[in-house]
């Protein structure tokens, strides 16, 4: 039997820059990509939040640029920042998102509120995607990863603004990965279930009795935004050179079926 060896993911000397890195996934993503050898460049809209973490990671390796996803010419500014402190950019983490904006019945909702969910979900995707392609391109290589969530494939767990934006990202990423793999560039989606960041823990604060429910689908278990990193990290180093084009949803099964009507003992 051939041997082969399981190396552990390595992100030495790779440049990531992470939208959204402030707060939650994001912030947890930049100390473990920093962990795994990787440059990180934060880029959030909350300046203060964003220089506190930035100032507790390693400073040689880390920097924070403002940049609000929703406007072009700030992604194109944290693109370049990347460029103009590290020299290159190798993995873009579309990570930003909001969902309290918006509310759950479609009746509250006004235009602005959807409108508002929208421009930063899913038109800073497309921005990021924009922006890293053009430096990525003549790379001839790199790595996006737009977040989606388990509500890109369901219907009925988040405001319609946020279920709209997050089916939509998935469609924006299979479009890049096709336009760009003949430049060597990946393009896939991590879609998490519930973390309890401080966005869904504001957001659940309405619905505290159901949300008590919310971790039954893998006993045991819960996600936390360290589950979701390791995806990302996977998807980021060279062991995900073939992948691409996928939407890679860490549900623990809740999508399957509906326990509800699953034959097997609960
Ligand atoms: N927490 C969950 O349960 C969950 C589940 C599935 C998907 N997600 C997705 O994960 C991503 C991260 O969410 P989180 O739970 O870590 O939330 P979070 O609120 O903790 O972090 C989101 C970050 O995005 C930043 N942000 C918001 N609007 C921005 C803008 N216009 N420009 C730049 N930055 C902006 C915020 O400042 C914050 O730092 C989001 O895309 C979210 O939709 C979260």
């Amino acid at each position: 039997m051939g041997s082969f060896s399981v190396l552990p993911l390595k992100l030495e000397g790779k440049v990531v820059l992470i939208t959204g890195g402030a707060s939650g996934i994001s912030a947890t993503t930049a100390r473990l990509f920093l962990k795994h050898g990787a440059k990180v460049v934060i880029a959030d809209m909350q300046d203060e939040l964003g220089h506190s973490v930035f100032k507790e990671l390693d400073p040689q390796f880390t920097t924070f640029v403002h940049c609000d996803v929703s406007k072009e010419t700030d992604v194109e500014n944290a693109v370049n920042h990347a460029i103009s402190m590290y020299g290159k950019l190798d993995i873009m983490y579309n990570n930003a998102g909001i969902a309290r904006e918006s509310q759950y019945n479609i009746l509250d909702n006004t235009q602005a509120d959807f409108e508002q969910v929208i421009r930063v979900n899913l038109v800073g995707a497309f921005l990021g995607t924009k922006y890293a392609a053009r430096v990525m391109i003549p790379a001839r290589k790199g790595s996006i990863i737009n977040t989606a969530s388990v509500c890109s494939i369901m219907g009925g767990l988040a405001p319609p603004a946020y279920t709209s934006s997050k089916h939509v990202v998935v469609r924006l990423m299979k479009n890049a990965a096709v336009e760009l793999k003949i430049f060597g560039i990946c393009v896939n989606c991590v879609s998490p279930y519930l973390v309890l960041t401080p966005m869904a823990k504001d957001y659940l604060k309405q619905y505290e009795e159901r949300a008590l429910n919310l971790y039954s689908n893998l006993k045991g278990e819960v996600l936390k935004p360290e589950g979701v990193v390791e995806v990302a990290l996977f998807l980021g180093s060279d062991k995900s050179k073939y992948v691409s084009g996928h939407n890679l949803v860490i549900e623990g099964g809740f999508s399957i079926v509906n326990s509800g009507f699953c034959m097997y003992p609960q």
